[in-house]
């Protein structure tokens, strides 16, 4: 075989895409409860997805034909309100990208963004979909650290000394994966103030923007100095609960958005056209805002808030925050860890081979996030949240009781 590229070399392979793989085969084992991958187990909206069905039965070469690479004009528009609605913020519909996923959003924002040798600035503990993508165009990763002692969020003043010459871009990810943290509208405000006198982008990720449980996230380019300098991320994975869809958008000034379409051209050509339909469909009739308002939102605000006592209850000695938004705990269990003699990794290995238990270790997410576990309540109903987290509890007093 010719020798293969530097390209894979310079990257790790995605731990969460390990686990993935693994509860895929597992998938036939009732007994594991899975605190692990971000991926709904909501339906999407029953009305989506017999649009879908009519569709694919009625117009099937409509429904698989290819698209212009920017989207259909239709769903950009319908995005584009559906912004003004809810931010405030206005957006030409061409100021719209429709791309595969968040992932091709991160992907196609960095290329068009980072020379080699730029630094991007990423927060400590984060989404692990940041780092690698950013080392494959040759970027230098800074990280800025956060911790539970101040509910996750990120200081201004530490982020003005990590910020150098070199800074390129900075990503902003609000409400936050690990930590379930809400940026504050200061720290915003000054994020904004410190782009604008360094001159770096503010790649803003907001996957999670409609999964909130109080305070929604603050909006970056509804400040008007982020305008030119702020590309936001956006999914529509979590929000209609659409992950193999894969399905998001882009937005941003209208250069950028014309540089990340050309680059689509040759990663993905088109977004998939039935995906794009049945978005327009949950445009429609108010039938997305009813979803998050009827059924995403109280699901999973029950399952957060017995997730959260049953941490209280059955691992007292555990430090986390209760999530504002997104759909995890991120839980220091120094003190148990400690006591145990494990580190994150080796626990939730321990965990699943004699509990068949799935979580995530915090150092997944970075240095800082070491000693930690990272819990979703997103993928198990109430009976099974409260089965796994006996079975944690129980795994843990036998060693440290
Ligand atoms: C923070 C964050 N960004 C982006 C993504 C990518 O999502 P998708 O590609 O399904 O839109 C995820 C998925 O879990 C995520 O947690």
């Amino acid at each position: 075989m010719p020798s293969l590229s530097s390209r894979p070399t310079i990257i790790r392979r995605s731990p969460i895409r390990r686990i993935a793989a693994l509860l895929e085969e597992a998938k036939r084992k009732e007994s594991i409860i899975s605190f692990g991958g971000g991926a709904p187990s909501l339906p999407p909206p029953r009305e989506v997805v017999e649009y879908l069905a009519k569709m694919l039965r009625e117009e099937p070469a409509k429904a698989v034909s290819y698209t212009s690479t920017r989207g259909i004009p239709e769903l950009r528009e319908l995005i584009a309100q559906d912004l003004k609605k809810h931010w405030g913020v206005e957006y030409d519909p061409n100021q719209v990208l429709i791309v595969n996923g968040g992932t091709e959003g991160i992907y196609v924002a960095l290329s068009a963004t980072i020379e080699p040798g730029d630094e991007v600035i990423i927060l400590d503990p984060t989404y692990l979909g940041y780092s690698e993508a950013i080392k494959l165009f040759g970027g230098k990763v800074r990280r800025l650290p956060v911790s539970v002692e101040s509910g996750y969020q990120p200081s201004l003043e530490e982020l003005e000394r990590i910020i150098s010459p070199l800074t390129k871009a900075f990503i902003l990810l609000s409400p936050d994966n690990p930590t379930g943290r809400v940026v504050t509208e200061k720290f915003v405000r000054g994020l904004v103030d410190l782009a604008v006198k360094y001159d770096f982008w503010i790649i803003f990720d907001a996957v999670y923007k409609h999964i909130s449980f109080g305070r929604k996230t603050p909006w970056v380019d509804a400040i008007p100095e982020a305008r030119e300098r702020t590309i936001t991320i956006n999914s529509f994975s979590k929000e209609a609960s659409v992950p193999g869809l894969r399905i998001g958008y882009v937005t941003g000034p209208q250069e950028a958005i014309d540089a990340m379409e050309k680059i689509k051209q040759y990663i993905s050509l088109a977004p998939s056209a039935a995906a794009q339909y049945a978005m327009i469909k949950f445009h429609e009739d108010g039938i997305k805002d009813r979803y998050l308002e009827e059924v995403v939102i109280p699901t999973y605000r029950k399952r957060r808030d017995l997730m959260y006592k049953l941490i209280k209850e059955y691992l007292p000695e555990a430090r986390t925050v209760l999530p504002e938004g997104a759909f995890y705990f991120f839980v220091d269990m120094r003190r148990y860890l400690e006591a145990m003699n494990r580190n994150d990794e080796e626990f939730a290995n321990r965990l699943l081979y004699r509990k068949s238990v799935v979580v995530i270790p915090g150092r997944y997410f970075g240095d800082k996030g070491k000693g930690h576990v990272r819990m979703t309540f997103v993928t198990e109903p109430e009976d099974r949240i409260e089965e796994g987290m006996r079975r944690i509890a129980a795994y843990v007093s036998s060693y440290v009781f």
